[in-house]
């Protein structure tokens, strides 16, 4: 078994040397710039914790977990396009830098990359994992095809809203930990259990992203502050907000999510001084707290020593107190 700080510099180390240095460079360099941007790491490293948790060698893990963070930034440098987000990880992201263009046929061949690197692993497995990684690709599309027809819609629920986290989040977070559960050969209860870990602590991780997209530093997030505010996002702030509001409040929230023509700077100012009049941010918080809940439980079914789940309970607590 290993220690949650070997882990976590694994799960950095293995994608800090992937180079992609090749012609054409047009093609590669925003590959190489999108990967060694910078980035938690966070789905290698539960990758790494799944295939440890079941005993596995984390050698065997090491591709799959590449593959999923290949996976993970591909939907990013579309996901920046789509959502018009000009800085990630505090650096430009890569549609700004190189054009739209290049960050869409960038991306696409970020997206055959990870499953060429499933290819390189042991052979018997690799029906399992690529069965895993498409599954969840058509889901995280799916996902973000309701994210965006939700900034047109006014109607939006809040199940529907954890529908399509958990379709654009929650799942790939399920998945990097099914691909170290296969790895290890864990039996599908197990697995299954693990998944809904994954689950629940993605939907937990998005409800944060949301309340840090409307209350962080740049320089902690590394992202602009206010974007899905800008974007007409019907996060769970605004949900929250929407419940809880009195009619006038409520009709102004709704103008100012509706009106194309106002001063964004303005309109962030207008939207967050009413999340903060009803308190949304403590309210979700409450959510979040109860989501990351759900996923300690599925992780106490899983039939392994208990000293075995400390590294997972540990992901938990640092997710809980991050700021970016
Ligand atoms: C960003 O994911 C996309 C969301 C699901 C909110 P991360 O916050 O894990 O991004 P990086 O990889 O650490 O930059
Ligand atoms: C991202 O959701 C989910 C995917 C990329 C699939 P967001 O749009 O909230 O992520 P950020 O805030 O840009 O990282
Ligand atoms: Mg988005
Ligand atoms: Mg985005
Ligand atoms: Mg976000």
């Amino acid at each position: 078994m290993h220690t949650f700080e070997q882990l976590q510099k694994k799960a950095i180390e293995i994608i800090e040397k992937e180079a992609y240095s090749k012609a054409p460079v047009s093609l590669y360099e925003p590959v190489d710039y999108a990967i060694h941007q910078g980035g938690k790491r966070l789905r290698p490293l539960l990758t790494l914790l799944a295939a440890d948790l079941f005993s596995a060698d984390i050698e065997q893990a090491v591709k799959p977990a590449i593959a999923v963070e290949m996976l993970h930034n591909f939907t990013l440098v579309h996901d920046d396009i789509m959502d018009a987000s000009p800085l990630r990880r505090g650096k430009p992201t890569i549609y700004q830098k190189y054009g739209t263009n290049k960050a869409i046929l960038s991306g696409d061949v970020m997206y055959a990359l990870s499953y060429e690197y499933l290819l390189e692993c042991e052979k018997e497995k690799i029906p399992a994992l690529t069965k895993t990684l498409t599954s969840v690709l058509i889901k995280v599309c799916e996902g973000q095809a309701l994210d965006m027809d939700f900034e047109e819609r006014t109607d939006v629920k809040k199940n529907e809203y954890i529908t399509m986290i958990s379709l654009k989040t929650g799942i790939l977070l399920a998945g990097a930990l099914k691909m170290g559960a296969i790895i290890a050969g864990a039996k599908g209860e197990d697995m299954n259990l693990l998944s809904e870990f994954g689950l629940y602590a993605g939907i937990a991780f998005q409800l944060q992203d949301d309340i840090l997209d409307c209350w962080s530093d740049l320089s902690d997030f590394g992202k602009v502050v206010g974007t899905d505010i800008a974007d007409n996002k019907k996060t769970i702030l605004y949900l929250t907000a929407m419940e809880k509001a009195d009619e006038e409040d409520r009709n102004t929230l709704s103008r100012l999510y509706f009106e194309k023509t106002l001063d964004l700077q303005q309109k962030i100012k207008d939207v967050k001084a009413i999340f903060e009049k009803y308190n949304v941010r403590e309210d979700v918080q409450t959510m979040t707290k109860q989501y990351m809940d759900l996923a300690l439980s599925s992780l106490e079914k899983i039939s392994v020593e208990e000293e075995r789940k400390e590294n997972l309970k540990i992901f938990i607590d640092q997710l809980l107190n991050r700021k970016k």
